[in-house]
This record gives C-alpha cells, structure tokens and sequence, in this order.
C-alpha cells in the first residue's frame, strides 16, 4: 500500500516543484524524504508514513500561500484521498504537514508524533549546513531581499503574524530562524546530525563579516 502511495506522490511532487527557485524545489523535497527516512529508521518512527509526509510538507507551503497555513493539510489531504489512502494516514499525513513549519524566533512548534518530530528535523536540517546557506541565498534573491545590510539588525519575532510579514535582507534570517533550528532538533539523531551544519553556519557567518569588513 504505502509503496505505491510514496511512488504516485512522488511523481505528483516531482512534477510540481521541478525548477523552483526559491529553495522549495523537487530536490529539496527529495532530501527531506530521504533523511526523514533515515532518522524514522534510528528512531524506530514508521519510515513509510515518514516519507509520505516529507514528500507532501511543502506542496502548498503558506510562504507562497498568501500567508495560508491551512494550504498545506488540505493540498494534501485532497491528493490522498483521490488515491483512497486510508483515513488514518491521511489525517496522520495532514497533521504533520499543518504543524512542521517554523513560525518565528518566539512561537513553539512543537509536532505531536514521533513521525512528525521525524519529518520536522530532516526538514530542518536541509535550513543548516552548506545546503541551508545555499537555499537561504536563493529564496532571498527569488523574493528580491538584500544580502546583508550593517544598519538593518535582525528582529525576534514573537508572534507567526510578525515572522510571516517579514522583509529584511537574507543575512537577517540566520539570526530569525536558521541558527535557532539547532536548539530546536526533535530527536537524538537530528540534534547529532544538526551539529556539524550548525558550526558551518557560524563559520559561514564568521568569514562572510571578515571579508565584509576587509578584515582578512
Ligand atoms: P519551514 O517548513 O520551516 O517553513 P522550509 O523547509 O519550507 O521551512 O523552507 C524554508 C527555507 O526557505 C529555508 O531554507 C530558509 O532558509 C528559506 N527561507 C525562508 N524564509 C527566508 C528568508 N526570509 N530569507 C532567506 N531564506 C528564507
Ligand atoms: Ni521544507
């Protein structure tokens, strides 16, 4: 059941998000299935229904959703039922999807399944490391944001209605988002894998000010 469920939405997710520019395309999704697998696997989560999720997290994200975070769940839960998956993981699927998207410095988003902790950390992860830096670049270039400017300070947003209306340049979402996300990893084998990501981010960081400031 579940391999044709994955193949089917796969092709489906495949077709869609081919050539975004934004750090939201197939591939990205891709890596998120996989290492969802991997970590469901250490974690003794279900890796199937895992992967499922990790391939329908970002169909409808709310980023390109006018701000819509109910998007997401329903994109989903009308793809699977027009493949009669059964009600419990569609709506197992759904509330995974409805809950893994980060929402500000200050706002828990905390998932209540292990599944769901699963797909959250491998979505994460893909945010930190060399890919992190390299999607941040891209989404802030799609979206028209500056790369960095010394007199706009990054803000901790404490509500999704101040995080989602955010402009500020893409430097700014290091300090907004991607340098939380370490803190924040749902199982032990996200937190080990977010480390190595982590400290790339602090020394991306630590290089980009010195060349900024002629201090090499
Ligand atoms: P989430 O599900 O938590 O919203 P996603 O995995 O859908 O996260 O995608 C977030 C990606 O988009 C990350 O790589 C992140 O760096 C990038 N991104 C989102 N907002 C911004 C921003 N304002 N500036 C730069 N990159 C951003
Ligand atoms: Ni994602």
């Amino acid at each position: 059941m579940f391999a044709e469920l994955i193949s089917n939405t796969a092709d489906m997710i495949r077709s869609r998000m081919t050539g975004d520019a934004t750090g939201h395309d197939w591939w990205h999704v891709d890596r998120v299935r996989r290492t969802a697998r991997r970590i469901a696997i250490e974690e003794g989560a279900d890796p199937d229904l895992s992967e499922l999720a990790a391939l329908l997290h970002d169909v409808a994200d709310w980023k390109f959703h006018d701000g819509d975070d109910t998007a997401g769940p329903r994109a989903a839960r009308d793809w699977l039922q027009s493949l009669q998956a059964p009600a419990e993981v569609i709506d197992h699927v759904c509330t995974i999807i409805a809950e893994v998207s980060f929402k500000g410095a200050g706002v828990k988003t905390e998932m209540s399944s292990l599944t769901g902790r699963c797909v959250q950390d491998a979505d994460r992860l893909d945010a930190i490391g060399a890919i992190g830096v390299a999607r941040a670049f891209a989404f802030g270039g799609a979206f028209g944001r500056a790369m960095y400017d010394p007199e706009h300070p990054p803000e901790l947003h404490a509500d999704f209605a101040a995080y989602k209306s955010k402009g500020g340049p893409t430097i700014n979402h290091f300090y907004e988002k991607l340098l939380l996300l370490k803190d924040r990893m749902q199982t032990p084998t996200g937190k080990r894998l977010a480390e190595e990501r982590h400290r790339f981010l602090e020394k991306f960081l630590d290089q980009f000010y010195r060349e900024w400031n002629a201090d090499l």
